[in-house]
């Protein structure tokens, strides 16, 4: 149970928050149904990291990698938002309102952000629901809505090679303008909530102590601690789908 007086703290900061920035994690969409990475039900524990999630892995197998990523496409196709997404959602909605500026920084693949409705976001490691060509032949991204797909490894549309999922692996490069926006938002924020994430992978762990070292308050809201608990300005404990609506409330009181 997070004191009425923490809340009330943090919705104040909400409310008045110039240039606002959120960083959320798996654990945003936990409550959707999806899993998280780590901890006792995450996908990490069950499955090979090194043969899923990175391209050698992917080279040497590719059509069982797709169809790992395509049976989490086929889990996602089952779920909705859930009442953080929307109060997300809702908050940007408040921000932009007034004239200041918001920005939403994803680790999440899901697309459960947008399907709530928030407008801007940055996703810091791809989206599953997309995908591109294996060599690179062009900068397109294809738009693979259909799960599961009708085959395995798909064919690039545009030349003779197959596609990969549009997700950053481990051992890869995050899209340089994505992580450079993602810095400069950190960088300005006056205000960042860290949202359901364990803040163990780099660089979006980092991305919290930029917003802390340049002035601005952090507030973290997860089930647990983790390392970001010592630096944020309030922790607070609990489950993202019921906290966040709940400082909505508050900050919706106090713009009137
Ligand atoms: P993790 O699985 O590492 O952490 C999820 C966090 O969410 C944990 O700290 C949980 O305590 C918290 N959590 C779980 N349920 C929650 C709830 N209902 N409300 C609030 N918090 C909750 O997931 P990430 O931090 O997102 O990268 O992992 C970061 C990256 O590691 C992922 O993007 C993925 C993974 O390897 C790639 O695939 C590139």
């Amino acid at each position: 149970m997070i004191a009425p007086e923490t809340i009330m703290r943090v919705a104040e900061l909400m409310a008045k928050a110039e240039r606002a920035a959120v960083l959320t994690g798996a654990g945003v969409s936990a409550e959707s149904g999806v899993p998280t990475f780590r901890g006792k039900h995450g996908f990490w524990k069950d499955e090979d990291v090194m043969k899923l999630a990175t391209l050698q892995g992917f080279l040497a197998d590719p059509k069982k990698v797709w169809e790992w990523y395509d049976w989490r496409r086929g889990q996602l196709a089952e779920v909705e938002p859930n009442p953080g997404h929307h109060a997300l959602a809702q908050w940007e909605r408040m921000v932009t309102g007034r004239g200041a500026s918001y920005s939403l920084i994803t680790q999440n693949i899901d697309g459960l952000h947008e399907l709530a409705g928030s407008k801007t976001i940055l996703e810091l490691h791809g989206n599953l629901w997309y995908a591109r060509c294996l060599k690179g032949c062009c900068a397109e991204l294809k738009h693979i809505p259909d799960t599961p797909l009708p085959e395995y490894p798909p064919p690039c549309p545009w030349c003779d090679s197959i596609l990969r999922p549009h997700v950053v692996w481990f051992g890869e490069q995050l899209d340089p303008t994505v992580i450079e926006e993602s810095f400069n938002v950190s960088g300005a924020a006056d205000l960042m909530l860290v949202v359901g994430t364990s803040a163990q992978v780099y660089p979006a762990a980092g991305l919290p102590y930029i917003t802390s070292r340049a002035g601005g308050k952090v507030v973290e809201i997860n089930l647990e601690p983790t390392e970001l608990s010592y630096t944020a300005d309030f922790a607070l404990h609990g489950k993202s789908g019921e906290i966040l609506p709940q400082l909505l409330e508050k900050v919706r009181e106090l713009v009137g």
